[in-house]
């Protein structure tokens, strides 16, 4: 049986100089009803969402946020990398904000709750604390990252590691980087002003969904999440011979789509065979010129490795690649790899902050368990230059990427009744 947790909260917050008891809950109505008004936004048939960065439903969707970030009492602005940025000042100055958010693109044909969560559970800490006309003693900034399923773009603005190849990336929108960051209000000739170094930030929490089945089989109610995975992208070109498909003998050819099939195969032989948790996929494939009557002469596919640490991914794409020469060698069909700047280095969370967010979720009555995220976040990147953390909630049948992904009003709402309590602790120097 699944343990929820109370509603209604008591805890001691320190409020403009005096201490004084409060009841603080995320709402799960208004979170719900949130959640659906921003799935309008790139709406998709099956029920989920196709918002792709830079597109017409992300411009109308981040409107929408913005909007809500206002109604909180943030002062809303656009940094040059394109990232939403809603900001709450501190009672005492010269301390470092506090940031907390995740993102609201989505993949093509994807649901309506990877980063929105984290969107709108930011905003719903943000909102109780000016209902309640809380002022914390760091600013607090709530933050919409930018195309983060395109690679993580906006946090690697903000952490100063957009550089000019990745900028020329084309993005699932069918505009490059460059052309996206400025669609949205961003300005890519002047990313240095995006830019946030060691010390700028007091430490940043991401709320997000698991997109694994771990807490919703367990019943659990909050991940706590000890790392994320490294991300590393290529390009893999395999060179055949376009020709007739009716009068090319089958002993006379030079498949390029018959060399990619089985090198798609290797890869997932290479990755499964391997003791570990690294994977790697092939998710994307064209032939061309692509006719059912013509052997294709040329195919473009993608390779991801994810694993959590950068030398385990080295090594799977060392034997891929080992792979890739023996098929091209049998084959007569170059292979060539080339990888693409759009990297995460894995990143292990703060030691201190896990503990913060466990307390938190413990003081609240809620069950949590510590585990990996194999899914990319935004907190890899801040992690290089702030404690990072993050908070996962319970996603049905660990479905995601998917219009299937579902998670419940009441565990959105935990969620951010954890990542409201973990702020107030780093506010009153938990982490110090
Ligand atoms: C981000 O959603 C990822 O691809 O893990
Ligand atoms: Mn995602
Ligand atoms: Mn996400």
């Amino acid at each position: 049986m699944r343990v929820r947790a109370r509603l209604v909260v008591f805890f001691v917050i320190a409020a403009c100089g005096s201490v004084s008891a409060q009841d603080f809950s995320a709402d799960p109505e208004r979170m719900e009803e949130r959640i659906h008004a921003l799935g309008e936004f790139g709406k998709n048939a099956a029920g989920g969402v196709s918002r792709l960065a830079f597109s017409d439903a992300d411009l109308a969707g981040r409107e929408y946020i913005k909007e809500l970030m206002q109604q909180a009492g943030l002062q809303v602005r656009v940094d040059t990398a394109g990232n939403i940025i809603g900001r709450r000042e501190g009672s005492e100055s010269g301390l470092a904000p506090i940031m907390f958010g995740s993102h609201i693109d989505s993949v093509p044909g994807g649901g309506n709750y990877d980063g929105d969560v984290g969107v709108i559970g930011a905003i719903e800490v943000a909102q109780l604390l000016h209902e309640r006309g809380i002022v914390t003693k760091h600013p607090i900034e709530i933050v919409s990252f930018t195309d983060e399923e395109g690679g993580l773009t906006g946090s690697r603005g903000m952490i100063g590691k957009l550089g000019e190849g990745t900028l020329a990336v084309m993005s699932h929108s069918g505009m490059t980087i460059r052309e996206g960051i400025a669609r949205v209000g961003g300005d890519p000739d002047r990313l240095e002003l995006a830019v946030r170094k060691p010390g700028d930030i007091a430490a940043f929490i991401e709320l997000h969904i698991e997109q694994g089945a771990i807490l919703h089989e367990a019943g659990v109610n909050i991940g706590v999440v000890e790392g994320i995975v490294g991300i590393r992208w290529w390009d893999v070109s395999v060179a055949g011979f376009a020709n007739h498909a009716g009068t090319t003998p089958m002993d006379r050819r030079w498949d390029a789509l018959v060399s990619a099939a089985e090198l798609t195969l290797a890869i997932n032989r290479v990755a499964s065979e391997l003791p570990g948790r690294q994977v790697a996929t092939v998710g994307k494939i064209e032939a061309f010129p692509g006719a059912p009557n013509v052997i294709p002469g040329e195919v473009i596919m993608s390779l991801e490795i994810r694993d959590l640490e950068a030398e385990k991914m080295q090594h799977v794409f060392d034997l891929i690649q080992a792979e890739a020469g023996r098929i091209a060698g049998e084959r007569s069909t170059p292979i060539q790899f080339t990888e693409i700047d759009v990297a995460s280095p894995p990143a292990p969370t703060d030691v201190q902050m896990r503990r913060v967010i466990a307390a938190a979720a413990q003081d609240l009555g809620m069950s949590y368990e510590m585990m990996p995220s194999g899914a990319g976040h935004d907190a890899q990147d801040l992690a290089s230059i702030a404690p990072a953390g993050m908070i996962f909630v319970p996603s049905l049948d660990g479905i995601s990427h998917s219009p299937k992904e579902y998670t419940s009003a009441i565990d959105m709402a935990n969620g951010a009744t954890v990542l409201l309590k973990t702020v107030l602790a780093i506010d009153n120097g938990a982490l110090e």
